[in-house]
């Protein structure tokens, strides 16, 4: 039995390195730039050609009317910011954890990954109770935004 599993995982990884077993669906959204989720874990391309700031990313992921992360994550690195929430996992170490994909999709819209979470949709505009008109249509964060909070959860293994 064991001897099976083992050859079927095998198999399985030797396809994805041809990139046959790789599920693509593309995203068509109003108002954002197309990306591509890959086996509906990932978006394995960065959504803009400029690298993110982690500098500018530890702001947003802090600031009220951005990311708002820590209402509800604990990050020791940013523990200058006072009042770390405990809804979601701590993400002090979240870069020996994820890969930089996983944190893409889970930015942009975890509602792929788990369709009950309640952490919001950063680049997402459907489905959105936004009120005021004048975020209508627009995503909570930009690509821009997305990729330097990104570049800045990479910076994040609670080891160093
Ligand atoms: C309203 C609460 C809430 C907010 C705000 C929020 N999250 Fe989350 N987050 C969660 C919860 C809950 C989970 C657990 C997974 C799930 O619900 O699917 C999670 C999971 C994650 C994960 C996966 C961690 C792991 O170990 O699997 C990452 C990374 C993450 N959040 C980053 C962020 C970042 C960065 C921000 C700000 C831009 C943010 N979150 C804002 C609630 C939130």
């Amino acid at each position: 039995m064991r001897m099976t599993t083992l050859l079927a995982g095998g198999a399985a990884l030797a396809l994805m390195a041809q990139g046959a077993a790789a599920e693509v669906t593309k995203v068509h959204e109003k108002g954002l730039k197309p990306y591509e989720i890959v086996d509906g874990v990932s978006i394995p391309k960065p959504l803009t050609d400029k690298s993110g700031d982690p500098k500018r990313g530890a702001k947003l992921m802090v600031a009220r009317k951005k990311g708002n992360c820590l209402a509800c994550h604990k990050v020791v690195q940013l523990n200058d910011y006072p009042f770390h929430g405990n809804v979601g996992p701590e993400l002090s170490d979240v870069a020996s954890n994820m890969q930089e994909g996983e944190m893409r999709l889970r930015l942009v819209n975890p509602k792929v990954l788990n369709p009950d979470t309640i952490m919001p949709a950063f680049y997402h505009t459907e489905g959105l109770h936004r009120v005021k008109k004048k975020f209508k249509g627009k995503p909570v964060l930009t690509e821009q935004e997305i990729e330097d909070i990104i570049a800045f959860l990479k910076t994040l293994k609670s080891s160093q």
